[in-house]
């Protein structure tokens, strides 16, 4: 088969990995309504073609905290990334630095944070929650920091965790996960054998290194449940504030209110989100929520989006609506799933491609081009 589409790295990734990785990653919360809204609204929403303009040259550079991007995008954290490829962060890293975009390392990665960030040149961006253990997030930024990240994503969009119900039925979670998990693996041998067995360590690679011992993979879900912090408030946002002098980003606003919050606080950006559809079903989807947090904080601070981008036109449908740059995430883990290091610069090479044509026949030479005129008038009624 020939891969040509986010799309089709979806169809590659279901085949090759043991269903629970599969769906963990694919699936939303509750009905999985907003996720699907997510991708359908942003698609559905119309760009302006504009012909005979001379657009032989064409800029995809940006530039975000005094870091210049080869386009506007980033790698998403995400969660056990190294379950779907072997040291997959560390695969993804690397397909990102030789792209020149930012790779984000979650949290609860399974490559601890010196391990990527030796593998690249490029620093990586690193995403925290707000977690219980305080000594955790202390140790965590002091590895962080050590190992040369500048830019910290903090993710606030989850005080409690969304139920994702198809994590209980695919054998992520439940009583039965465990053999069920085992006869996955055994089912998909090209998983078993590249990931399973010479992928290891599998476990949460920062959580293990402050605990000073190994932590299963097993302690992931009941992990996330205990140690969210449902206390969170802008108040302890001022802590890491002081802690940490580069760039802080927040991860997770969807209403035009919070995100005058975030500029009050004195954050160097924010990531319009719904998390994916992994949080609260039923919350708008980011094309939704994104024209009006523009309007409110447009040029106070970097506007990110995710949720929803599966190709380069979408990544350009964003940045008309208001964002500077876009987050992706399922998209780059299918293809890290399908194909690894090689499956992420392909797929940032079609992104790239497919953002050239749509600029092109949108007639916008720069990124900075890109605006309200590049989507047909009225094309954002469907969404208020
Ligand atoms: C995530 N996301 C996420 N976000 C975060 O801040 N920390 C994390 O550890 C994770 N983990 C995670 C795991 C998986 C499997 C997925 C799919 C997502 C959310 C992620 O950063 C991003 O907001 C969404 O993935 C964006 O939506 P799309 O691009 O997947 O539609
Ligand atoms: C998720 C967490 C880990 O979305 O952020 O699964």
């Amino acid at each position: 088969m020939i891969i040509s589409a986010s799309t089709d790295y979806r169809q590659a990734a279901k085949r090759r990995l043991p269903p629970f990785l599969f769906h963990y990653a694919d699936g939303g919360s509750y009905a999985e309504h907003t996720l699907r809204r997510n991708v359908d609204d942003l698609r559905d929403v119309a760009l302006r073609q504009r012909v005979l303009k001379d657009m032989s040259s064409l800029s995809l550079e940006t530039e975000l905290f005094g870091e210049k991007l080869a386009m506007p995008i980033a790698l998403a954290p995400v969660g056990l990334a190294g379950m779907y490829a072997r040291r997959g962060e560390v695969q993804a890293a690397r397909a990102a630095a030789n792209k020149g975009v930012p790779f984000t390392l979650s949290t609860v990665s399974v490559c601890p944070i010196a391990e990527v960030s030796a593998a690249v040149e490029r620093p990586i961006w690193f995403q925290l929650y707000v977690l219980k253990d305080r000594g955790f997030m202390k140790h965590v930024l002091e590895r962080a920091k050590a190992a040369g990240v500048k830019t910290l994503i903090f993710t606030v969009d989850m005080p409690v965790p969304g139920a994702r119900y198809r994590d209980a039925h695919s054998g992520m979670s439940g009583k039965y996960g465990p053999i069920r998990r085992v006869l996955q693996a055994a089912m998909h041998p090209l998983w078993a054998w590249d990931v399973g067995i010479h992928g290891r360590p599998h476990d949460l690679g920062n959580v293990s290194d402050y605990r000073g011992q190994p932590t299963e993979l097993e302690d992931y879900i009941a992990w996330l449940g205990n140690n969210f912090d449902p206390a969170i408030s802008w108040k302890d946002l001022e802590w890491i504030r002081e802690f940490w002098d580069g760039p802080m980003i927040i991860k997770g606003i969807l209403d035009p209110e919070d995100a005058r919050d975030a500029v009050r606080f004195g954050a160097d950006g924010i990531v319009v989100s719904n998390h994916g559809g992994r949080q609260l079903d039923g919350v708008p989807s980011t094309a939704r929520a994104l024209p009006a947090i523009a309007d409110a904080v447009k040029g106070d601070l970097a506007i990110l989006a995710d949720s929803g981008v599966r190709s380069g036109l979408d990544v350009v449908r964003m940045i008309a609506m208001g964002a500077d740059a876009t987050l992706i995430g399922r998209a780059f883990i299918y293809a890290l799933a399908t194909a690894g290091e090689a499956g992420v610069a392909h797929l940032l090479e079609l992104f790239e491609k497919e953002m050239r044509v749509a600029m092109t026949l949108t007639g916008a030479r720069t990124i900075a081009d890109l605006g309200p005129d590049s989507l047909v008038p009225g094309s954002l009624h469907h969404l208020s």
